[in-house]
């Protein structure tokens, strides 16, 4: 396998993990432009990186996916959470994510795309969906799409409105880098918690390609790291 597996106890041993290869990569001046990610398990990543003395006023970040129609004032939008967990804390050089309000959604999508490959990602942090999905490359996705429109599946929709604030429906629709977006950096670094994440990480180490579980699509990328609490997952 090209992947490493991690398995620690806890999420919180998992972020520092996670911690530590950042800060690796930091010191040895290989970590200019970052790939985030939102969502429960990058939570305890954030906290990790907000209370570290670890300089970031160099690094620029690209985020994967938002929500069509959420503004970065919404706090169901993932721009609020990527300000109220890590951009408020910590200073970087740029901060990316994918406008949901753009007017034209397919241009702000090439423009997306555009920056990020200008740029190159060295490490893209990913969690992972019930379905499998990363970013919101939902089932099905193909492993040459880059930066699009995304329609959610029922799936999807029902497990992230769970944490909908404020009655608010959730979008049917996001904006996410796609699947050769996110092969496109130096290294991946996945993350996984929890039960829930089960039938996506065995699938993972199954390890063959099925685009109906768009997390395998990693088992191509040459410099992988999984990370998860399922203790008993051998790869
Ligand atoms: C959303 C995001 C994914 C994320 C997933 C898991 O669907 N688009 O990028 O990996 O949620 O979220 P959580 O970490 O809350 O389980």
């Amino acid at each position: 396998e090209n992947y490493k597996l991690i398995t620690v106890n806890t999420p919180e041993e998992g972020a520092k993990y996670v911690y530590n290869m950042i800060k690796e990569e930091l010191e040895q001046n290989r970590l200019h432009v970052i790939g985030l990610a939102t969502g429960s398990t990058m939570i305890p990543v954030y906290k990790e990186l907000t209370e570290s003395d670890l300089d970031f006023s160099g690094v620029t970040t690209f985020n994967l996916d938002e929500y069509v129609g959420l503004s970065a004032s919404n706090p169901n939008s993932y721009a609020y959470f990527m300000k109220e967990h890590l951009f408020s804390k910590k200073p970087f050089k740029e901060t990316n994510i994918p406008n949901g309000t753009a007017e034209d959604l397919e241009a702000e999508c090439a423009r997306y795309e555009d920056a990020l490959q200008a740029s190159k990602l060295d490490i893209q942090l990913l969690g992972v969906g019930e379905n499998g999905h990363i970013a919101f490359n939902e089932p099905g996705t193909p492993a040459d799409s880059v930066t699009h429109v995304a329609s959610l599946t029922d799936s999807t929709l029902g497990v992230n409105s769970q944490y909908f604030e404020n009655d608010e429906k959730i979008p049917e629709t996001a904006l996410t880098m796609g699947i050769a977006s996110i092969m496109s950096a130096k290294k991946l670094i996945l993350l996984a918690f929890g039960e829930k994440k089960r039938p996506a990480i065995e699938k993972l180490l199954e390890g063959k390609v099925d685009s109906e579980w768009t997390i395998t699509y990693i088992l191509n990328h040459p410099d992988v790291t999984v990370i998860t609490d399922l203790t008993d997952l051998k790869a």
